[in-house]
């Protein structure tokens, strides 16, 4: 055991995690962005250093003291968040993808600040951003563990669940994190609840929480993955 009573089961692995929302400027003072604080992904990087990991934390706009032991990259901007995170995942054991990524940004943002006076846009052009973890499955090394989260409301389509297995059928990574939006939890809170779904049809559930908790819950999760017979 380590100093602070944690088994170092990383110890020897790198593990990149992303962590926060990315902002997508629609001119030099203003962003579209989301609710994520980064407190989940920080959490996870901390666990992950306290288990004997390497820890490289991509962080997007996160407003928390740095994750210490490991190293941490700013970036702003969903395609920022992408050429960092392709640049570390040929060296990352495990990949956890908290951060809250734009799907679109901006087709044609403006160089100079938009002035109430101009004439008032109908709307903004959108373009989508490329998706980070599909990249990452499509060019996964052989016993690397990809972990995505999901954040849900559920809707008239289906419930949280129903739209998490979904995904994770679009996304077939090792393990989804899915978190059910609303309810006091998730973004800014403290705690957290989750459930994983697993690649095999596993599902875990985990009860409320810290989200210190839950991030050592899912890297025992991350611990009991064997890719190691993977092409
Ligand atoms: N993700 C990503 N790149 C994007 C969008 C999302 O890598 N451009 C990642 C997130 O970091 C997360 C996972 O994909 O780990 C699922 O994100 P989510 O937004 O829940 O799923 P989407 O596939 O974007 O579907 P939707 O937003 O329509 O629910
Ligand atoms: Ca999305």
């Amino acid at each position: 055991r380590g100093a602070h009573g944690v088994r170092p089961d990383l110890a020897g692995r790198h593990v990149l995690v992303t962590a926060g929302g990315t902002r997508e400027y629609v001119d030099p003072v203003r962003f579209l962005g989301n609710a994520s604080s980064g407190r989940q992904g920080y959490a996870l990087a901390r666990a992950a250093a306290a288990r004997g990991a390497t820890v490289t934390v991509v962080a997007a706009n996160v407003a928390l003291p740095e994750v210490a032991g490991a190293r941490t990259i700013a970036v702003t901007s969903a395609a920022q968040l992408r050429e960092r995170v392709h640049e570390v995942a040929p060296s990352a054991d495990v990949i956890v993808m908290a951060a809250a990524v734009a799907d679109f940004r901006p087709a044609a943002p403006s160089a100079h600040k938009i002035k109430k006076e101009s004439a008032a846009p109908d709307s903004i052009a959108l373009e989508r951003n490329p998706d980070v973890l599909s990249e990452l499955l499509a060019n996964r090394r052989p016993g690397q563990v990809l972990v995505g989260f999901a954040a849900e409301t559920g809707g008239p389509d289906g419930s949280v669940l129903d739209h998490a297995r979904a995904k994770l059928a679009r996304k077939p990574v090792d393990l989804l994190v899915v978190n059910q939006v609303g309810g006091g939890l998730g973004f800014e809170a403290p705690d957290n609840a989750a459930v994983v779904l697993g690649a095999a049809g596993g599902e875990t559930v985990i009860e409320r929480t810290s989200k210190d908790l839950v991030a050592h819950r899912i890297l025992d999760l991350v611990g009991g993955i064997d890719r190691s017979d993977a092409e």
